[in-house]
């Protein structure tokens, strides 16, 4: 499928670029599988200069995966401050506690096992396997594969990019590779401007980022009426439908807890 390819010029150019503008991160270097797993979970969908200061704060906060397992959510959700896509934070604390049930104190060194873990996908599996146990794998996301479609002259489906990632691997070599794709795709490749084909809701109308607003009033709060909570929020936000639809679609995904009875929300215990 790739044979018209130059994988070994590709392979060197990369690398020879790496090699003069590796950014230096505070988790390159450091195997430990837990700051590996929390950096990797920070980095799927916030920027490296916002995820570096609360990397710091949380492992401050929760030095070990046991840690993170035993303190209550309100705490992690607390954490997670300025990061958003806050289910991230409840998924990580939910695979630390699967893996004190199921492992002890240390994470699975397998794709396979930390790939059932919850909230843990291909992706994050296979960058902890690699960046923490020094599995030979592939690890791809939406700017490597974007990456390697420019290489390969045309998109690549999900299947495709894997099979040139998998080609593509230096033997003995995956960690740096990876994270040299990831630099490359990240400073050289984003640097490019790209057209967005789809005209994009504003942000600060979609559900999404009132969503965000609750869970950051909440982190202010023990347990808020819903009425407070409504005139806490910024007043665009104030619709009371739209907010009581909000907080029962975070309750239902362990988010918040809503009480019926007392019409409250707080950050889950
Ligand atoms: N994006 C996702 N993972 C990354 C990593 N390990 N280093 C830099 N950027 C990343």
């Amino acid at each position: 499928m790739f044979d018209t390819l130059d994988l070994e010029s590709f392979r060197r150019h990369i690398l020879d670029w790496y090699a003069v503008y590796r950014r230096d991160l505070p988790w390159r270097g450091d195997p430990d599988p837990y700051h590996v797993l929390l950096s990797e979970v920070m980095l799927q969908q916030t920027q490296v200069h916002r995820v570096i200061p609360t990397y710091h704060r949380f492992l401050a906060r929760f030095p070990t995966l046991g840690d993170l397992a035993t303190a209550p959510t309100a705490d992690v959700l607390r954490a997670w401050e300025g990061m958003g896509y806050n289910r991230r934070a409840l998924y990580l604390k939910r695979a630390a506690v699967a893996v004190q049930a199921e492992y002890g104190s240390s994470l699975p060194r397998s794709v396979e096992e930390l790939e059932r873990l919850p909230g843990i996908g291909r992706y994050t599996s296979r960058a902890v396997a690699c960046f923490a146990f020094g599995v030979q794998v592939a690890v791809v996301d939406t700017n490597v594969r974007r990456l390697l479609s420019g290489f390969a002259g045309r998109p690549l489906s999900e299947k495709e990019t894997e099979t040139l990632a998998d080609l593509l691997l230096p033997p003995g070599r995956a960690a740096d590779w990876n994270q040299a794709l990831m630099d490359y795709g990240a400073l050289v490749e984003r640097a490019r401007p790209r057209r967005s084909a789809v005209p994009r809701q504003r942000f600060t109308e979609s559900d999404r980022f009132w969503r965000g607003r609750i869970v950051d009033t909440l982190r202010l709060h023990d347990a808020l009426p819903v009425p407070s909570l409504l005139t806490s929020l910024p007043e665009a936000g104030r619709d009371e439908a739209r907010v009581r639809g909000l907080v029962r679609a975070l309750h239902n995904e362990g988010l918040v807890a809503y009480d019926e009875a007392a019409d409250t929300v707080a950050l889950p215990t």
